[in-house]
């Protein structure tokens, strides 16, 4: 018997799609980075939620080990991130797990017993001799880490690895925090600046949401210089019809997308993965079970609950005010900027906002994840379709029909 053809579709942070459709410009342009011999670039892999950062940085990485780079990270939490003790804790960490294994050295151990030869034990490269170079070397934390960084070098440039990349996720944790004096993002960057100086060959790949290049430019203004900026957008018509059409062309696959179902997916979705993920899904589920046709509406109200209304309740009534107003602008799906925002306010409300609280309004919702300000100083949504979604609140609340005293 065939084992039955499973729903193939995966809509959730991090999961492996089934097909990782279109993204060949972006990992040209990350081969490109791993040619470098003195590193002049690293990477910057930004978009919107759920455009696929993260299950993109997962293909990257079996790319660079097999062009004999060595790979370490993980995901930087707010509290690895909250000092520079952490920051660097996390960065030992992570080093460790690769290089455990070097030898570095030897030490005598002298046996007890009588006239027993002493033993002679290699010195290994683990978390503990890591800490205690670090420990050791006189100066700033950016001193010391660089320290360690060296001697991991003198180990690994005696292999045939080209370098090792340093990959971080969710790096919009990242800043520094002036008020207590500590500056963590503002190390990672002095200290990988000043080893790519000295020709040691460690690449950093930092993965996260808008805000994530301004925070690093803002930090130290060689950034802009030291990161290759790859913003991830939402997929083209071709590619989100592969997203959607290759895990199905299996033939036990029992369910088949016309051409009309395509159209309305591609629309619905916008291209966005995660919500092609999720339609595709929904409609798979529906389809196995009998209907024929793509249940649009449900399943945009069903997007709606489990995606967007959370973060829509999360915002006051003042701010969703705003946010309506916004969503009425022509250029909602992409940028706009406080005059804009202030002329359709005085169009739409009897109370319309003033420019300066506007502003304040953005700075709030940008602290939020709602919105964030680019490096020109404009504004745009941070989570993808979210124009709209609040262009259907605003439709369904005209469209509820007014009550006749509880009668239906
Ligand atoms: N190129 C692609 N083709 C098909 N599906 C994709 C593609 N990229 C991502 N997806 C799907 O989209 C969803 C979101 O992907 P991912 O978690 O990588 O996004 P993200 O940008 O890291 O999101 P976040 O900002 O929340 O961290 C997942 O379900 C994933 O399987
Ligand atoms: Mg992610």
């Amino acid at each position: 018997m065939v084992k039955e053809f499973e729903n193939p579709f995966r809509p959730g942070a991090g999961h492996k799609p089934p097909y990782l459709a279109g993204r060949a410009e972006e990992t040209e342009e990350f081969r490109r980075l791993l040619e470098q011999k003195v590193i002049l670039e690293n990477l910057v892999l930004t978009g919107l939620r759920g455009v696929g950062k993260t299950v993109l940085l997962d293909t990257l990485k079996p790319i660079a080990i097999r062009e004999k780079w060595r790979w370490v990270g993980t995901d930087l939490s707010e509290s690895s991130s909250i000092s520079e003790e952490r920051i660097v804790l996390r960065l030992l960490t992570d080093l460790s797990v690769l290089t455990a294994s070097f030898v570095v050295g030897e030490r005598e151990r002298s046996n007890i017993g009588f006239g027993a030869p002493p033993t002679r034990d290699e010195i290994k490269l683990d978390f503990r001799t890591l800490r205690s170079i670090y420990a050791s070397t006189p100066g700033l934390p950016s001193d010391k880490l660089k320290r360690v960084l060296e001697v991991v070098w003198s180990v690994l440039k005696q292999t045939t690895d080209r370098g090792l990349i340093f990959a971080y996720d969710e790096a919009q944790n990242l800043a520094d925090h002036a008020a207590k004096d500590n500056y963590p993002l503002s190390l990672l960057l002095d200290v990988f600046q000043s080893i790519q100086k000295k020709d040691m060959p460690f690449m950093l790949i930092l993965v996260g949401l808008p805000p994530l290049f301004p925070k690093l430019v803002e930090a130290r203004t060689f950034a802009e210089r030291m990161f290759r900026v790859v913003f991830l957008d939402s997929l083209t018509e071709p590619e989100s019809r592969d997203a959607m059409l290759k895990p199905i062309e299996n033939t036990h696959c029992p369910v088949r997308l016309d051409e009309q179902s395509i159209k309305l997916i591609v629309g619905a979705s916008g291209g966005y993965p995660y919500f092609i993920q999720f339609i595709c899904r929904e409609v798979y589920d529906a389809f196995v079970q009998g209907q024929t046709s793509v249940p649009v509406a449900e399943i945009k109200r069903k997007l709606d609950t489990d995606f967007f209304a959370g973060r829509w309740a999360r915002a006051t009534d003042r701010q969703r005010e705003l946010m309506m107003v916004i969503a009425q602008l022509d250029t909602s799906a992409a940028e706009f900027a406080v005059q804009e925002i202030a002329e359709k306010s005085k169009q739409m409300l009897d109370k319309p906002f003033s420019s300066s609280h506007i502003n304040q309004m953005l700075v709030a919702l940008s602290n939020s994840g709602l919105i964030y300000k680019n490096r020109h100083g404009r504004y745009s949504f941070a989570v993808p379709l979210l124009n709209q979604f609040i262009r259907r609140q605003i439709s369904d609340e005209f469209e509820t029909p007014p009550k006749h005293g509880g009668q239906p």
